[in-house]
C-alpha cells in the first residue's frame, strides 16, 4: 500500500502520460500532437458543457457546427436560429450569450488570446475564460468546474465543504502552474483533469487502483475519497404552478408563443401559458388566461413537471382543437410534428403528457436536459 509523502505534491508529468495513453476522443479535440484546436470549437465545446453532460452534447455539437460552421456564421444568424438549435440542452441564457458573443468575436476579427481578454466577452466567466486560454492557445490557465473541484478536493484533502471551498479549491488548482510539465501543455493538463474526473475521479466510487495519481493522493490515504468533495446540504425547491393550452388544428398545426428575450427560457418558444406562481391555478382563473378563450378547452388528467435550478415547476394542460388555426398577435402556428425539436424540455413534458392522454399522436423526442 503506497503512502503519499506529505511534503509531496502531486507530479503533473504523471498525469499527463497517463492522458497521452487514456485521453478520450471527443469532437471538439484536435488530434494529439497535430495543429491546436479552433478557438471557436472549444469556446462552443466548452459553453455547451457547462450543466450538460458529455454524452449529450457530443451529437448536437456536431450538428451545431454544421449548421454555423464559423464564428461569423454565428454572427450572422438571427438570434432565433440560434435558439431552437440549442433547444432541449437547456440554460438558454447560454445560448443568448453565446450569440453576443459570436457578434462580438465576430467584429473584433478573432478571439482574444488570454483570460483577461476572453472573460470580457459576453457568457464567459472565469471558467470559460481559462478553459479557451489553456486549450486554444496554450495560455497559462487551470479551468475549474465540478470535476477538478473533485479531483483537487481529494488530492489535498480538502474537508471544507462546498461552495465554500470553492476559492481555495481554485486556488490550489492553479498553483499547477508552478510546474514546467504543466506550462508546457496546459491545455492537455486541464483536458486530463476533466478526463480524470469523468472516467477515474469519479463522484461515488472512485476507481484509485486505476489512477496516475494514486500514491499522491490525500483522500485515498485517509480513505476519505469518496466522501470528499462534502457538499453543504441543499434546500428544497420550491415548488410553482402553471397551466398550459394546446391548441392544435385538423391540419396538425399547433399555437406557439416565443418567450420574452430576457429571464427564464428567454427567447425560446413555448406552448402559450399562464404566468407560473406558488399557488395553483383554480380551472376558471387559469382559462382565463387561455390564448383564444371560450373554445371548448379540455384539462387533460394528469399534470407535466419539470425541474428548474430554482424551482419545480408542475404545470396543467388544457387542450383545445380548431379546423384551421389562425395565430393571434405575437403567436405562430407550426405543424406539431417538428416543433418539439423547436421546445425547450419544460415544453416537451406538456407535448409529452398530452401524448400520455391521447389527444396529440406525435411523439416528443427525449429529454437531455438535466435542468432548465
Ligand atoms: N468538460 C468540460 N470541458 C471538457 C472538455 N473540454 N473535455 C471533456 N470534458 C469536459
Amino acid at each position: 500500500m503506497m503512502h503519499p509523502d506529505p511534503a509531496a505534491r502531486p507530479d503533473p508529468a504523471r498525469l499527463l502520460a497517463w492522458y497521452d495513453r487514456h485521453r478520450r476522443d471527443l469532437p471538439w479535440r484536435a488530434p494529439p500532437g497535430g495543429a491546436p484546436p479552433e478557438a471557436y470549437r472549444i469556446w462552443l465545446s466548452e459553453v455547451m458543457l457547462q450543466q450538460t453532460t458529455v454524452a449529450a452534447v457530443a451529437p448536437r455539437f456536431r450538428r451545431f457546427l454544421a449548421r454555423f460552421p464559423t464564428v461569423e456564421a454565428l454572427a450572422a444568424a438571427e438570434e432565433a436560429e440560434v435558439m431552437e438549435e440549442w433547444a432541449g440542452l437547456g440554460y438558454y441564457a447560454r445560448a443568448r450569450n453565446l450569440h453576443a458573443c459570436a457578434r462580438a468575436v465576430a467584429a473584433a476579427g478573432g478571439f482574444p488570446r488570454e483570460e483577461a481578454g476572453l472573460r470580457a466577452l459576453p457568457g464567459i466567466g472565469a471558467y470559460t475564460a481559462a478553459a479557451v486560454a489553456a486549450i486554444a492557445f496554450g495560455a497559462p490557465a487551470v479551468p475549474v468546474d465540478g470535476n477538478v473541484e473533485r479531483v483537487v478536493a481529494r488530492l489535498f484533502a480538502v474537508e471544507e465543504a462546498l461552495p465554500a471551498a470553492r476559492p481555495r479549491l481554485a486556488a490550489l488548482a492553479r498553483g499547477f502552474l508552478e510546474h514546467v510539465a504543466v506550462r508546457a501543455r496546459p491545455g492537455d493538463f486541464a483536458q486530463a483533469l476533466f478526463d480524470l474526473g469523468a472516467t477515474l475521479c469519479t463522484p461515488a466510487a472512485p476507481a484509485c487502483a486505476l489512477c496516475p495519481w494514486r500514491g499522491d493522493c490525500r483522500a485515498q490515504a485517509a480513505g476519505l475519497q469518496a466522501a470528499l468533495p462534502r457538499r453543504a446540504p441543499k434546500r428544497a425547491r420550491p415548488l410553482r404552478h402553471g397551466a398550459h393550452f394546446l391548441l392544435t388544428d385538423a391540419a396538425g398545426a399547433v399555437l406557439l408563443r416565443r418567450r420574452p428575450p430576457r429571464g427564464l427560457l428567454g427567447g425560446m418558444l413555448e406552448i402559450p401559458g399562464t404566468p407560473w406562481r406558488e399557488a395553483p391555478w383554480q380551472e376558471a382563473e387559469a382559462l382565463a388566461a387561455a390564448p383564444i378563450p371560450g373554445l371548448a378547452w379540455r384539462r387533460l388528467p394528469g399534470a407535466a413537471r419539470h425541474g428548474f435550478t430554482h424551482f419545480v415547476l408542475e404545470m396543467a394542460l388544457f387542450a383545445a382543437q380548431v379546423p384551421r388555426l389562425d395565430p393571434p398577435a405575437g403567436m405562430e402556428a407550426r405543424p406539431l410534428a417538428g416543433a418539439a425539436a423547436a421546445l425547450p424540455t419544460a415544453m416537451r413534458r406538456l407535448l409529452a403528457l398530452a401524448e400520455e392522454a391521447g389527444a396529440v399522436r406525435e411523439a416528443a423526442p427525449p429529454s437531455m436536459e438535466t435542468h432548465a
